[in-house]
């Protein structure tokens, strides 16, 4: 049994307490509380000759990731939809690390048959990943489709980063400690695992399309890592916190002018993402993370996900995103 001094077990006292009341734990305040009792991070060069593929990284938490994980060494893969705007945080990237090794690569993280494209551009030019960040996310208002006709947050947060983890696992394979994250949501806790995947029976409400699809990436996290463990490969989810994004401005405008001086900066958000992929040893697989520290799935004592319907919803998504195919 592990035995804490008082100091860290006051520590670990006020940080479930923060944790608890949303507020102070996912802004800025809990961010502020909890890192100055932090053990020291990876150090400067921890990534040095690995490679990092951080997805919806032209803005918000994935830039901020992807340069964090540059100031560590490793050589990083912006994967973005829209190159000027790619193009736009490589160099900001560059600037702020300038000795840093950055790519864009082009890709509709929703669109099945562009991550196919993808992954296979990926392969030849990478033929080792170590690190991979499902970062991009959307919450659109009214509901809408991908190119293959799914429901737009399901293709984005789900079906889509599936795909890609499943056509570059031979690369992360190749990895000796790959690491593959979900930036998941605090919004996840409010929303159970259901059925109607793809909002055809139920009325879409955007707020809860990216509930669900953020507990799906947290849910499947765990799948995942049993799935990925024979090839050495770790699955870790996250949340960020409340952070100042562009996506947080455009899509919750309410919230962002309420929260707005409690809010996270980007690099703040980011921190347990590059802190899951650096740190050492590997944190251990199929876990949900905030703020370097292990959170629970569920709040209330008594909750969890239904295991069977938990297996019906993988094996629909899973089959979807083409992962039964191989
Ligand atoms: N900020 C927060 O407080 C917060 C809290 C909880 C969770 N998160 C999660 O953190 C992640 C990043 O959010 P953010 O706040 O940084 O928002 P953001 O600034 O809007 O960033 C989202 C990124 O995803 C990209 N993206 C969206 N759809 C894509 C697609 N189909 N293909 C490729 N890229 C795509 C966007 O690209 P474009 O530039 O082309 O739009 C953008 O770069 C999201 O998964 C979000 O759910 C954020």
């Amino acid at each position: 049994m592990m035995i804490l001094s008082a100091r860290e077990l006051c520590a670990t006292l006020l940080d479930t307490v923060a944790d608890r009341s949303v507020l102070i734990g996912y802004s800025r305040l809990g961010y502020r509380l909890r890192h100055r009792s932090w053990a020291p991070g990876p150090p400067p060069g921890a990534l040095a000759g690995r490679t990092a593929l951080v997805t919806g990284a032209s803005s918000g938490l994935g830039q901020a990731t992807a340069e964090g994980l540059a100031r560590l060494g490793a050589r990083v893969i912006l994967l973005v939809r829209n190159e000027e705007r790619g193009l736009r945080a490589r160099e900001e990237i560059r600037r702020a690390v300038p000795e840093s090794e950055v790519d864009v690569e082009l890709c509709d993280i929703a669109d099945l048959s562009a991550v196919d494209g993808c992954a296979a551009r990926l392969t030849t030019r990478h033929p080792v990943l170590d690190v991979m960040v499902h970062n991009a996310g959307v919450l659109p208002a009214q509901r809408s489709e991908s190119a293959q006709g799914h429901e737009l947050t399901l293709a984005t947060h789900v079906l889509g980063p599936l795909r890609l983890t499943e056509r570059l696992r031979p690369a992360l394979a190749g990895s000796r400690d790959a690491r593959v994250l979900w930036m998941s949501s605090g919004g996840m806790y409010t929303q159970p695992i259901t059925e109607d995947l793809e909002f055809r029976e139920s009325r879409y409400r955007g707020a809860v399309a990216y509930s669900r699809t953020k507990r799906l990436q947290v849910a499947f996290a765990g799948l995942l890592a049993r799935r990925y463990a024979p090839d050495g490969i770790g699955v870790h989810s996250l949340h960020p916190g409340w952070a100042d994004t562009p996506g947080v401005a455009d899509s919750l405008p309410g919230f962002h002018r309420v929260i707005g001086p409690l809010l996270r900066t980007p690099a703040e958000g980011a921190d347990t993402a590059v802190w899951l992929a650096a740190t050492s040893p590997a944190p251990e697989s199929g876990r949900f993370w905030h703020d370097r520290r292990q959170r629970p799935t569920h709040y209330l004592p008594g909750q969890h996900d239904d295991p069977a319907r938990l297996q019906r919803v993988w094996a629909r998504c899973a089959h979807t995103a083409g992962l039964d195919d191989r």
